[in-house]
């Protein structure tokens, strides 16, 4: 089985500052070493989704410059379809990764193209759409485009899945058409209120988001699993891998990409999905850099099945 998944979302091209620890305000501190990744939610989970033998496609932005050439070069090295990702007079996506000693990390974003596409994009998309099993999108890209890629989706009887990162509690208009929604313990509190520490305060939030019409959820937890629900009463804490992370930049990008990969379109095997995906993430944190660290399905089953 291989499924269609289109992807709207971001294209980043990542700075990773390896640091100490962050600088006080009027400090100059060295840093430990410096690279450079491609990244952004949306590139990280169109990839995870083609290593792990998803067809792609994506719908994003970038500019007319070096980073945009290199995000392009990416997408297409994985095999994922890039005719519907517009070139803008914005500058192509970054992000800043301060990563820590600790393994802590702390990321400025710079929006550029990703935020200045505009719904036409989902228009001319339609087509690539329609021949999808899955959407997938996060909040790197406007609202008012996922709301309208998610309202087509609908539309047309493609599943949509949404990763509400980086955190913000706008659901209004969109939650009517999400099939599956994917927070980690952060997202969920903002969007719930509930402060997700447990199994038990996850069924909560879990319940409060399918009250609001959302029929599957996944809260994502770190070392600590990830937690799904349905509307049907189907619930589970699915452990995690235990590894030693060393750069967990992509980790849930990673599990969603490998996750939609598993999934069927009726979300009946989302038990099986979040241990292929979770393995997947536990891969992806063991090596520095986003894109550079996503595994392919070949690495994630070899290492399933070596206990
Ligand atoms: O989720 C990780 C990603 O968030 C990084 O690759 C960075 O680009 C930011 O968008
Ligand atoms: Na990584």
């Amino acid at each position: 089985m291989s499924n269609k998944v289109t992807v709207l979302g971001s294209l980043n091209v990542d700075t990773i500052l390896r640091i100490p620890r962050l600088p006080q305000p009027g400090e100059t501190l060295k840093m430990d070493d410096i690279g450079v990744a491609g990244g952004g939610k949306g590139a990280n989970q169109a990839i995870s989704a083609a290593r792990s033998k998803s067809h792609v496609t994506f719908i994003g932005g970038v500019g007319n410059d070096v980073q945009g050439e290199m995000m392009l070069k990416l997408l297409k090295e994985d095999g994922i379809n890039i005719n519907n990702v517009a070139k803008l007079n914005e500058g192509t996506g970054q992000a800043f990764i301060l990563l820590q000693e600790s393994g802590e990390n702390s990321i400025v974003i710079y929006g550029g193209a990703n935020q200045a596409i505009k719904t036409t994009v989902i228009q001319n998309a339609m087509n690539d759409i329609k021949d999808s099993d899955f959407l997938v999108a996060q909040f790197e890209t406007p609202l008012e485009v996922t709301n309208e890629a998610f309202k087509l989706a609908r539309e047309l009887n493609v599943k949509t899945i949404l990763n509400p990162a980086p955190a913000t509690d706008i659901l209004d208009e969109l939650k009517k058409n999400i099939d599956l929604i994917i927070p980690n313990e952060t997202e969920a509190e903002l969007l719930t209120g509930i402060k997700v520490v447990d199994e038990d305060t996850c069924r909560q939030a879990a319940d409060k988001l399918i009250d609001q019409g959302i029929n599957n959820v996944i809260i994502t937890l770190g070392k600590q699993g990830a937690y799904y629900k349905t509307k049907d009463g189907v619930c589970e804490l699915v452990p995690a891998f235990k590894v030693k992370a060393i750069d967990t930049t992509a980790a849930g990008d990673t599990f969603i990409g490998a996750l939609v990969s598993k999934l069927d379109t009726s979300f009946s095997n989302l038990r099986e999905a979040i241990i292929y995906a979770s393995k997947a993430s536990s891969l992806a944190v063991q090596r520095l850099g986003a894109i550079p660290s996503i595994p392919y399905k070949d690495d994630v089953e070899k290492q399933l099945n070596s206990k």
